[in-house]
Protein backbone atom coordinates (compact mmCIF):
# COMPACT_ATOMS: atom_id res chain seq x y z
CA UNK A 1 0.00 0.00 0.00
CA UNK A 2 1.64 3.38 -0.58
CA UNK A 3 2.08 6.07 1.91
CA UNK A 4 -0.80 7.86 3.34
CA UNK A 5 -1.78 11.34 2.65
CA UNK A 6 -2.39 12.79 5.92
CA UNK A 7 -5.09 15.34 6.01
CA UNK A 8 -6.17 18.50 8.96
CA UNK A 9 -9.77 19.33 8.12
CA UNK A 10 -10.97 22.26 11.03
CA UNK A 11 -14.33 22.93 11.77
CA UNK A 12 -15.16 19.41 11.45
CA UNK A 13 -18.00 19.00 13.75
CA UNK A 14 -20.49 19.94 11.68
CA UNK A 15 -21.38 21.42 7.72
CA UNK A 16 -18.78 21.43 5.24
CA UNK A 17 -16.26 20.72 7.31
CA UNK A 18 -17.77 17.28 8.44
CA UNK A 19 -18.89 16.34 5.16
CA UNK A 20 -15.18 16.52 3.85
CA UNK A 21 -13.99 14.79 6.41
CA UNK A 22 -16.38 11.89 5.61
CA UNK A 23 -15.68 12.06 1.54
CA UNK A 24 -11.80 11.94 2.43
CA UNK A 25 -12.28 9.14 4.25
CA UNK A 26 -14.60 6.80 2.11
CA UNK A 27 -12.55 8.00 -1.25
CA UNK A 28 -9.29 7.32 -0.07
CA UNK A 29 -9.08 4.50 1.72
CA UNK A 30 -5.49 4.66 3.12
CA UNK A 31 -5.86 8.43 3.80
CA UNK A 32 -5.40 9.90 7.44
CA UNK A 33 -7.55 12.44 8.76
CA UNK A 34 -7.34 14.70 11.38
CA UNK A 35 -10.47 16.26 11.81
CA UNK A 36 -10.25 19.48 13.99
CA UNK A 37 -13.17 20.33 16.65
CA UNK A 38 -13.26 23.14 19.04
CA UNK A 39 -14.14 20.41 21.73
CA UNK A 40 -13.29 17.01 20.93
CA UNK A 41 -14.87 15.19 23.56
CA UNK A 42 -18.18 16.98 22.70
CA UNK A 43 -17.79 15.67 18.83
CA UNK A 44 -20.76 13.06 19.04
CA UNK A 45 -21.44 13.91 15.19
CA UNK A 46 -17.54 12.36 14.69
CA UNK A 47 -18.50 9.22 16.86
CA UNK A 48 -19.61 7.07 13.80
CA UNK A 49 -16.66 7.87 11.81
CA UNK A 50 -14.12 7.18 14.78
CA UNK A 51 -15.60 3.57 14.97
CA UNK A 52 -15.62 2.76 11.32
CA UNK A 53 -12.38 4.32 10.37
CA UNK A 54 -10.34 3.74 13.49
CA UNK A 55 -7.18 3.63 12.47
CA UNK A 56 -7.35 6.50 10.09
CA UNK A 57 -9.01 9.43 11.77
CA UNK A 58 -8.12 11.23 14.80
CA UNK A 59 -10.43 13.91 16.40
CA UNK A 60 -8.12 16.70 17.75
CA UNK A 61 -8.78 19.93 19.46
CA UNK A 62 -8.07 22.96 16.65
CA UNK A 63 -9.80 26.29 18.03
CA UNK A 64 -8.93 29.21 15.68
CA UNK A 65 -5.81 31.34 16.39
CA UNK A 66 -5.22 29.85 19.74
CA UNK A 67 -1.65 29.74 19.19
CA UNK A 68 -0.64 27.09 21.72
CA UNK A 69 -3.30 25.05 20.99
CA UNK A 70 -2.57 24.91 17.35
CA UNK A 71 1.12 24.19 17.97
CA UNK A 72 0.61 21.59 20.57
CA UNK A 73 -1.63 19.92 17.67
CA UNK A 74 1.48 20.35 15.53
CA UNK A 75 3.60 18.69 17.55
CA UNK A 76 0.97 15.78 18.06
CA UNK A 77 0.76 15.27 14.38
CA UNK A 78 4.60 15.52 14.04
CA UNK A 79 4.94 12.92 16.24
CA UNK A 80 2.43 10.61 14.57
CA UNK A 81 3.09 11.49 11.07
CA UNK A 82 6.16 13.97 10.90
CA UNK A 83 4.63 16.14 7.74
CA UNK A 84 0.80 16.75 7.03
CA UNK A 85 -0.31 16.92 3.45
CA UNK A 86 -3.06 18.55 2.78
CA UNK A 87 -4.82 21.25 5.44
CA UNK A 88 -8.37 22.51 4.54
CA UNK A 89 -8.91 25.55 6.43
CA UNK A 90 -12.64 25.34 6.94
CA UNK A 91 -13.39 26.80 10.26
CA UNK A 92 -15.50 30.05 10.02
CA UNK A 93 -17.96 31.96 10.97
CA UNK A 94 -20.95 34.06 10.10
CA UNK A 95 -22.47 35.72 13.12
CA UNK A 96 -23.44 38.76 12.04
CA UNK A 97 -25.61 40.35 9.33
CA UNK A 98 -25.30 43.78 9.90
CA UNK A 99 -24.67 46.81 7.41
CA UNK A 100 -21.35 48.50 7.56
CA UNK A 101 -23.31 51.60 9.30
CA UNK A 102 -24.62 49.15 12.24
CA UNK A 103 -22.04 46.70 12.65
CA UNK A 104 -20.14 46.82 15.79
CA UNK A 105 -17.02 46.68 16.66
CA UNK A 106 -16.89 43.42 18.50
CA UNK A 107 -18.09 41.73 15.54
CA UNK A 108 -15.51 42.79 13.24
CA UNK A 109 -13.45 41.88 15.60
CA UNK A 110 -14.47 38.44 16.10
CA UNK A 111 -14.84 37.69 12.24
CA UNK A 112 -11.49 38.77 11.67
CA UNK A 113 -9.85 36.83 14.85
CA UNK A 114 -11.86 33.74 13.65
CA UNK A 115 -11.58 33.85 9.87
CA UNK A 116 -8.11 35.52 9.05
CA UNK A 117 -6.03 34.91 12.29
CA UNK A 118 -6.95 31.72 13.02
CA UNK A 119 -6.24 31.12 9.25
CA UNK A 120 -2.70 32.65 9.96
CA UNK A 121 -2.16 30.90 12.98
CA UNK A 122 -2.99 27.46 11.28
CA UNK A 123 -0.56 28.02 8.36
CA UNK A 124 2.18 29.20 11.37
CA UNK A 125 1.60 25.89 13.13
CA UNK A 126 1.22 23.60 10.44
CA UNK A 127 4.27 25.51 8.70
CA UNK A 128 7.20 23.22 9.08
CA UNK A 129 5.05 19.66 8.56
CA UNK A 130 3.67 20.91 5.15
CA UNK A 131 7.58 21.98 4.54
CA UNK A 132 8.07 17.88 4.97
CA UNK A 133 5.32 16.72 2.50
CA UNK A 134 6.29 15.85 -0.99
CA UNK A 135 2.83 17.31 -2.30
CA UNK A 136 1.98 20.02 0.41
CA UNK A 137 -0.95 21.47 -0.44
CA UNK A 138 -2.63 24.66 2.15
CA UNK A 139 -6.44 25.35 1.11
CA UNK A 140 -8.79 28.20 2.78
CA UNK A 141 -12.56 28.07 2.15
CA UNK A 142 -13.47 31.14 1.07
CA UNK A 143 -16.54 32.47 -0.62
CA UNK A 144 -18.02 34.32 -3.33
CA UNK A 145 -18.98 37.25 -1.03
CA UNK A 146 -15.83 38.60 -0.78
CA UNK A 147 -15.70 39.43 -4.64
CA UNK A 148 -15.07 43.05 -4.78
CA UNK A 149 -17.17 43.20 -7.76
CA UNK A 150 -19.62 40.43 -6.38
CA UNK A 151 -23.57 40.62 -5.43
CA UNK A 152 -23.08 40.35 -2.03
CA UNK A 153 -21.18 44.17 -2.28
CA UNK A 154 -23.39 45.07 -4.27
CA UNK A 155 -26.95 44.62 -3.16
CA UNK A 156 -28.28 45.39 0.07
CA UNK A 157 -27.87 41.93 1.77
CA UNK A 158 -25.30 43.23 4.63
CA UNK A 159 -23.04 41.06 6.32
CA UNK A 160 -20.35 42.92 6.13
CA UNK A 161 -17.93 41.31 9.16
CA UNK A 162 -18.26 38.10 6.58
CA UNK A 163 -17.73 39.43 3.37
CA UNK A 164 -14.93 42.27 4.45
CA UNK A 165 -12.94 39.39 6.66
CA UNK A 166 -13.19 36.53 3.40
CA UNK A 167 -11.56 39.23 0.94
CA UNK A 168 -9.01 39.67 3.80
CA UNK A 169 -8.60 35.90 4.03
CA UNK A 170 -8.01 35.65 0.31
CA UNK A 171 -5.31 38.51 0.43
CA UNK A 172 -3.54 36.23 2.81
CA UNK A 173 -3.58 33.29 1.18
CA UNK A 174 -2.30 34.93 -1.93
CA UNK A 175 0.36 36.51 -0.55
CA UNK A 176 1.46 32.51 1.00
CA UNK A 177 1.24 31.75 -2.64
CA UNK A 178 4.19 34.22 -3.40
CA UNK A 179 6.19 33.89 0.06
CA UNK A 180 6.38 30.27 -0.28
CA UNK A 181 7.50 28.62 -3.63
CA UNK A 182 7.26 25.07 -2.49
CA UNK A 183 3.14 24.93 -1.94
CA UNK A 184 0.33 24.48 -3.45
CA UNK A 185 -2.63 27.25 -2.03
CA UNK A 186 -5.38 28.98 -3.39
CA UNK A 187 -8.54 30.68 -1.68
CA UNK A 188 -11.84 27.73 -2.38
CA UNK A 189 -15.57 28.65 -2.35
CA UNK A 190 -17.49 26.37 -1.63
CA UNK A 191 -20.68 28.59 -3.12
CA UNK A 192 -23.86 27.89 -0.96
CA UNK A 193 -24.51 25.03 0.87
CA UNK A 194 -27.18 23.63 2.90
CA UNK A 195 -25.64 24.04 6.28
CA UNK A 196 -26.07 25.86 9.67
CA UNK A 197 -24.19 28.74 8.06
CA UNK A 198 -26.32 29.19 5.16
CA UNK A 199 -29.69 29.21 7.03
CA UNK A 200 -28.74 31.64 9.67
CA UNK A 201 -27.06 34.09 6.87
CA UNK A 202 -30.86 33.85 5.34
CA UNK A 203 -32.55 34.02 8.05
CA UNK A 204 -30.82 37.24 9.10
CA UNK A 205 -31.23 38.98 6.34
CA UNK A 206 -34.46 40.54 6.69
CA UNK A 207 -33.96 42.60 2.75
CA UNK A 208 -34.26 38.80 1.79
CA UNK A 209 -31.75 39.91 -1.46
CA UNK A 210 -29.80 36.99 -0.07
CA UNK A 211 -32.04 34.34 -0.50
CA UNK A 212 -33.10 35.80 -4.15
CA UNK A 213 -29.64 35.43 -5.00
CA UNK A 214 -29.62 32.20 -4.21
CA UNK A 215 -32.55 30.71 -6.16
CA UNK A 216 -31.43 32.78 -8.75
CA UNK A 217 -28.64 30.77 -8.49
CA UNK A 218 -29.95 27.41 -8.06
CA UNK A 219 -33.48 25.69 -7.74
CA UNK A 220 -31.82 23.71 -4.58
CA UNK A 221 -29.08 24.22 -2.42
CA UNK A 222 -26.40 21.89 -2.55
CA UNK A 223 -25.67 19.73 0.14
CA UNK A 224 -22.87 19.17 2.02
CA UNK A 225 -21.92 15.92 0.61
CA UNK A 226 -22.31 16.78 -3.43
CA UNK A 227 -19.98 20.02 -2.09
CA UNK A 228 -17.44 17.96 -0.40
CA UNK A 229 -17.37 15.48 -3.66
CA UNK A 230 -16.25 18.62 -5.82
CA UNK A 231 -14.14 20.36 -3.18
CA UNK A 232 -11.90 17.01 -2.83
CA UNK A 233 -11.51 16.56 -6.06
CA UNK A 234 -10.43 20.05 -6.84
CA UNK A 235 -8.35 19.90 -3.80
CA UNK A 236 -6.84 16.51 -4.28
CA UNK A 237 -5.82 17.32 -8.33
CA UNK A 238 -4.69 21.03 -7.59
CA UNK A 239 -1.19 21.95 -8.59
CA UNK A 240 0.94 25.32 -7.75
CA UNK A 241 0.67 25.87 -11.78
CA UNK A 242 -3.10 25.60 -12.38
CA UNK A 243 -4.61 26.79 -9.13
CA UNK A 244 -1.65 28.39 -7.09
CA UNK A 245 -3.12 31.91 -6.01
CA UNK A 246 -6.19 31.84 -7.92
CA UNK A 247 -9.54 32.28 -6.14
CA UNK A 248 -11.01 28.88 -7.10
CA UNK A 249 -15.08 28.52 -7.55
CA UNK A 250 -16.79 25.17 -6.60
CA UNK A 251 -17.09 24.28 -9.92
CA UNK A 252 -13.59 24.59 -11.08
CA UNK A 253 -13.58 28.16 -12.63
CA UNK A 254 -12.17 31.34 -11.61
CA UNK A 255 -13.46 33.66 -9.33
CA UNK A 256 -12.94 37.16 -9.92
CA UNK A 257 -11.02 38.89 -6.73
N1 LIG B 1 -22.56 27.23 3.89
C1 LIG B 1 -22.34 28.05 2.88
O1 LIG B 1 -23.24 28.35 2.07
C2 LIG B 1 -20.97 28.64 2.68
C3 LIG B 1 -20.78 29.48 1.56
C4 LIG B 1 -19.53 30.05 1.36
C5 LIG B 1 -18.49 29.73 2.22
N2 LIG B 1 -18.69 28.91 3.29
C6 LIG B 1 -17.54 28.63 4.15
O2 LIG B 1 -17.42 27.23 4.40
C7 LIG B 1 -16.81 27.01 5.68
C8 LIG B 1 -17.65 26.03 6.47
O3 LIG B 1 -18.92 26.66 6.70
P1 LIG B 1 -20.24 25.87 7.09
O4 LIG B 1 -21.28 26.31 6.16
O5 LIG B 1 -19.95 24.41 7.26
O6 LIG B 1 -20.52 26.55 8.51
P2 LIG B 1 -21.11 25.96 9.87
O7 LIG B 1 -22.12 24.94 9.58
O8 LIG B 1 -21.50 27.18 10.64
O9 LIG B 1 -19.83 25.28 10.55
C9 LIG B 1 -18.73 26.07 10.94
C10 LIG B 1 -17.67 25.21 11.57
O10 LIG B 1 -16.61 26.09 12.01
C11 LIG B 1 -16.35 25.81 13.38
N3 LIG B 1 -15.91 27.01 14.11
C12 LIG B 1 -16.58 28.16 14.30
N4 LIG B 1 -15.86 28.98 15.06
C13 LIG B 1 -14.70 28.34 15.36
C14 LIG B 1 -13.57 28.67 16.13
N5 LIG B 1 -13.45 29.84 16.79
N6 LIG B 1 -12.55 27.76 16.22
C15 LIG B 1 -12.66 26.59 15.58
N7 LIG B 1 -13.73 26.19 14.85
C16 LIG B 1 -14.73 27.07 14.75
C17 LIG B 1 -17.68 25.32 13.95
O11 LIG B 1 -17.43 24.62 15.15
P3 LIG B 1 -18.63 24.32 16.22
O12 LIG B 1 -19.42 23.19 15.65
O13 LIG B 1 -17.90 23.98 17.46
O14 LIG B 1 -19.44 25.57 16.34
C18 LIG B 1 -18.18 24.47 12.80
O15 LIG B 1 -17.61 23.18 12.86
C19 LIG B 1 -16.67 28.39 6.33
O16 LIG B 1 -15.37 28.87 6.19
C20 LIG B 1 -17.65 29.23 5.55
O17 LIG B 1 -17.32 30.60 5.55
C21 LIG B 1 -19.91 28.35 3.53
Amino acid sequence: MSRATVYLVTGSNRGLGLGLVTHILEKHNNAFVYAGVRNPDNASSLQNLQTKYSDRIAVVKCVSADVEGNIALGKEIEKRHGRVDTVIANAGIYNSAADVVDVSVASMEEHFHVNVTGTIVLFQSMFSLLKKSTMPRFVPISSSGACLDGLAVKFPTGGVAYGATKAALNWTTRKIHFENDWIIVFPLSPGPVDTDMLRVAVAEDKSGVLQTLIDAETSNVPTVETVSVSLIKLIDESTRDKEGAQFVNVDGTRLPW
